[in-house]
């Protein structure tokens, strides 16, 4: 089989490198890929929303499965394309990416079918949500209704910077298109995990737990950033979470989409606050978390080929997914001034050295190729990811891998997987 995958990031490494495994598997393409998937597969220079581009080459090679990362050709409909011209993909359809691309039609799927998820209320206009949030106080957060790369969620702490991001949002200074209706909700406290599931549109197979660590500091403190790091399993999704995540969230929700008229297929990741016992739902994205999926495809033993043929062809009844009983950790090491404007081509040192552990892959995000070297070309520009027998394990050789790999400014945070050190699985 010829395999596609669409996309350049941590995700899409992690996606190649479990691909290029299975046996069933004869050449895998990525698109456009970057210098460390160029490694392991071909890389072809198109972008992710050139769909026509894509759709060609695949029509040329005859790719068997195109396996979309990102969720901007979703959006824009690669799915249906693909579709309409009879070429498997996986991923979720134009009107199904919806969940992820529009916060407000998010909100409203979860509101008509009883998900659990934060009070919150839709505006387009600056008076109305400043007079909202003047009700309610802070803490309160502020959501860019469309896709901001991960960065159009504001938690103010005072109403005062509530009002702010929206005055931001709403005049189109910040986020464009993507800021001109807002959603305002309520601040939930908790515990984060990521829940994904894969998805037929009806059967539902959920993958392991993971965590991800949104800001960029230890301690969680500093702006959101996509992610600095993420393990799995996440203890604080016990047997009882798994199961309210899977009733609650996922099968409301799936059930929910195909009611619409939007089947929704592919893997679909809700982000889960839990608190006391009890799990609400914070976002979904149609796709895999970038840098969860790393530490999850590490530890997923199965072949992922089949799983996901299984869902481009609509019937995954009957699939089952083994894990490793490992535990898997993955530091995200940046740029110097990521999320905000950060530093490019700076050469990156000891690569191969960290190669050489066991249990270990660096997974490549941001990265270029300068006169035959790796250089920086992006804000997280790898992913260390390592097994371990334990979360301390998995941890300690991660870092093992970090410690070997140098560049100038680089920045990761050295609490990543802190939080499950001494929590039961
Ligand atoms: P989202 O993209 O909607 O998941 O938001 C990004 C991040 O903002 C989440 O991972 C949370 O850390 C935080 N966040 C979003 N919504 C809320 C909320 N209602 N209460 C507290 N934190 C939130
Ligand atoms: N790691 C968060 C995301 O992929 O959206």
């Amino acid at each position: 089989m010829k395999v596609l995958v669409i996309g350049s990031g941590g995700r899409e490494h992690a996606l190649v490198w479990k691909i290029a495994q299975s046996p069933l598997v004869t050449r895998v393409f990525c698109a456009p890929g970057n210098p460390g998937i160029g490694t392991i597969a071909e890389c072809v220079d198109i972008k992710v929303d050139d769909l026509q581009g894509l759709l060609s080459f695949a029509k040329r090679e005859e790719i068997d499965l195109t396996v979309v990362g990102p969720e901007l050709p979703l959006s824009l409909g690669v799915v249906d394309l693909f579709e309409e011209y009879g070429l498997k993909i996986f991923g979720a359809r134009r009107n199904a990416a919806l969940i992820e691309a529009s916060k407000a039609f998010s909100k409203e799927i979860m509101k008509k079918y009883n998900v659990p998820t934060a009070a919150y209320d839709v505006f387009t206009e600056v008076e109305p949500a400043l007079a909202f949030i003047e009700r309610h106080g802070a803490p309160i957060v502020v959501k860019a209704d469309g896709l901001a790369a991960g960065k159009g969620v504001i938690v103010a702490q005072t109403a005062q910077e509530a009002q702010e991001a929206v005055r931001d949002m709403l005049s189109g200074n910040t986020f464009g298109t993507a800021g001109a209706r807002v959603v305002i909700e309520e601040f939930l406290k908790g515990e984060e995990a990521s829940f994904l599931a894969f998805t037929d549109g009806k059967n539902i197979i959920p993958l392991a737990s993971a965590q991800d660590h949104k800001a960029v500091f230890d301690g969680d403190q500093g702006p959101n950033t996509g992610g600095m790091g993420a393990y799995s399993p996440a203890p604080v999704v016990t047997p009882a979470i798994h199961e309210k995540a899977m009733e609650e969230v996922m099968r409301r929700t799936i059930d929910g989409m195909a009611a619409e008229g939007r089947p929704y297929r592919g893997v679909l990741y809700a982000g889960l606050m839990i608190d006391g016992g009890e799990v609400k739902t914070l976002e979904f994205n149609a796709r895999f978390g970038d840098p969860e999926c790393q530490p999850l495809l590490m530890r997923m033993k199965s072949d992922i080929v089949p799983v996901l043929l299984a869902v481009a062809q609509g019937d995954l009844a009957g699939v089952e997914i083994e894990w490793h009983d490992k535990a898997a950790v993955c530091v995200v090491m940046a740029a110097a001034g990521y999320p905000g404007e950060y530093r490019k081509g700076d050469v990156i040192n000891g690569l191969d050295e960290a190669g050489r552990i066991d249990d270990l892959y660096v997974f490549h995000a941001g990265t270029a190729l300068k006169e035959e070297k790796f250089v920086t070309n992006g804000g997280r520009v790898l992913g260390v990811t390592a097994l371990g027998d334990t979360v301390e394990s998995a941890i300690e050789k991660a870092y093992e891998g970090v410690a070997a790999v140098r560049w100038e400014g680089v920045h990761y945070r050295t609490d990543i997987g802190a939080k499950a050190v001494g929590k039961k699985r």
